[in-house]
């Protein structure tokens, strides 16, 4: 009998075509560490053992997100883009730096604001996949894209009462009245439904409260 040669398993490009979705994978795994690192930085200028405690909380969130990311990207073969590696290494490394000399305020504003985009990453990314009829990584995307949720949830608490969140809310375009997603975790939509939220998303700010 001839042997029967098993078809080849398609990866890179050929297992995920939708160069868009593969950057945004990409991005997201180095942009995870640079968050992990920043996180490092922020909890290391903080003198509050419960404030550092939560920020090491979030800092390994970060890690996990990470993870799970490379997961999806060895699932289709897809390599870590080097650049984007270094890059966002030293990103983080210079937000951990800063957090030293910017004062209490701006580390939590900041990643506040960090957090608000990272939201819509996930759900966008759920819609990309969807646009290819996949949807084996829904849970884990809609999971991470609720806890970026959380997080600038909690950065929210800690700046709100905050005299200078007018200021800076108004020229960054974050705050109590404006966020960079459309999701309220008082009435979320379903995991079958996560695909739907920032419908508009393009990076840009101000899709309604959180
Ligand atoms: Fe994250
Ligand atoms: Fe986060």
């Amino acid at each position: 009998m001839p042997a029967v040669t098993p078809p080849l398993k398609a990866t890179g490009a050929n297992a995920l075509p939708h160069p868009v979705l593969v950057r945004s994978l990409q991005r997201a795994y180095s942009a995870e560490r640079a968050a992990s690192l920043a996180y490092i930085g922020h909890a290391a200028s903080l003198r509050d053992p419960a404030a550092k405690a939560r920020i090491k909380e979030i800092e390994q969130d970060e890690w996990d997100h990470r993870r799970h990311v490379l997961a999806i990207l060895q699932h289709y073969g897809l390599p870590v883009s080097r650049r984007l590696e270094v890059q966002y290494y030293l990103i983080g490394q210079f937000i951990a730096a800063c957090c030293h000399v910017i004062g209490w305020f701006m580390p939590y504003f900041f990643a506040g604001k960090l957090e608000s985009g990272n939201v819509c990453e996930y759900f966008v990314m759920m819609r990309h996949f969807r646009s290819l009829g996949i949807r084996e990584h829904d849970a884990i995307l809609y999971e991470m894209g609720m806890k970026e949720k959380e997080h600038e949830l909690y950065f929210l608490e800690q700046v709100k009462h905050s005299r200078l969140l007018p200021w800076f809310e108004k020229v960054f375009a974050w705050g109590r009245g404006r966020s960079r997603n459309d999701v309220d975790l008082e009435a979320k939509y379903a995991l079958e439904d996560g695909y739907q939220y920032c419908p508009r998303h393009d990076g840009k700010p101000a899709l309604k409260s959180p």
